[in-house]
């Protein structure tokens, strides 16, 4: 079974909403670490709309289970990140505008930056992986300026239907073959929910799976029954 990262963004976003601590994303991932998740992954953007860089530190001090960074190549972020030192980061494309990062990173365009970049992050013992899009091209440039890891983007593959989402999962898998025998680890993310999670989980050497959005909000849906029966219990005391 591949390990399971949570990305704990979320959980900083409606922090975000009102200002102030709460949500608090170290309570996230202490209470996502004690239901077995594998990773904490976090993604400090450019603009700061969610993880703030205090989190980072926080996280970085109190969890036990591996930080996963991901990070534009922005210089400010790569600085911090050599600062940080999580155990992993991983790479990915920003956009000022987008809602969620969309799409993966053109390692092909991105290759002489990355040349420079990716070796300085493992020089720091910093497992490095790229978030490409499932084409052989993007895997094997991942191989060629030094990254350890892929981390596979599924979002395709989760907004598709029928025969799209079919087509999706075999480019996904003939992806993570390439990447195996580049000697590369294969990880996979984005859009993936409790109902199409399965057949990601089951591509050959799939490693590492980060999953965010679909894991909050259950979280919310299961926990908030809970929460009402606790303000209310408060009030009647
Ligand atoms: N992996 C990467 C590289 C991402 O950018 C994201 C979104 O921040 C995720 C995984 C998690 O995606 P989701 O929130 O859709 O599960």
């Amino acid at each position: 079974m591949p390990k399971l990262g949570v990305n704990i963004d979320h959980v900083a976003t409606l922090r975000q909403a009102r200002g102030g601590g709460r949500p608090s994303p170290l309570e996230a991932a202490l209470e996502a670490q004690k239901g077995g998740a594998d990773g904490i992954t976090v993604h400090l953007r450019e603009d700061r709309r969610h993880i703030q860089d205090h989190d980072l530190w926080q996280l970085k001090k109190k969890i036990r289970v591996p930080l996963n960074l991901e990070m534009a190549l922005h210089p400010e972020i790569v600085r911090i990140a050599m600062r940080l030192l999580p155990e992993k980061a991983c790479i990915v494309p920003e956009k000022r505008r987008e809602v969620t990062t969309e799409g993966g990173l053109d390692a092909f365009q991105k290759r002489k930056v990355l040349k420079r970049v990716v070796p300085s992050l493992q020089r720091k013992g910093i497992e490095v992986s790229l978030f490409i899009d499932p084409e052989i091209r993007q895997v094997r440039t991942a191989k060629e300026v030094g990254a350890k890891a892929i981390e596979l983007h599924t979002g395709t593959y989760a907004n598709a239907k029928g025969e799209k989402r079919k087509k999706e999962l075999l480019r996904l898998r003939k992806s993570a073959i390439e990447a195996h025998k580049l000697g590369l680890k294969v990880h996979a993310g984005h859009g993936l929910d409790y109902e199409n999670v399965l057949p990601i989980a089951k591509i050959p050497y799939m490693k590492e799976l980060n999953i965010g959005h679909s894991i909050v909000a259950c979280a919310v849906s299961v926990g908030i029954r809970k929460a009402v029966q606790e303000m209310r219990k408060k009030m009647r005391s």
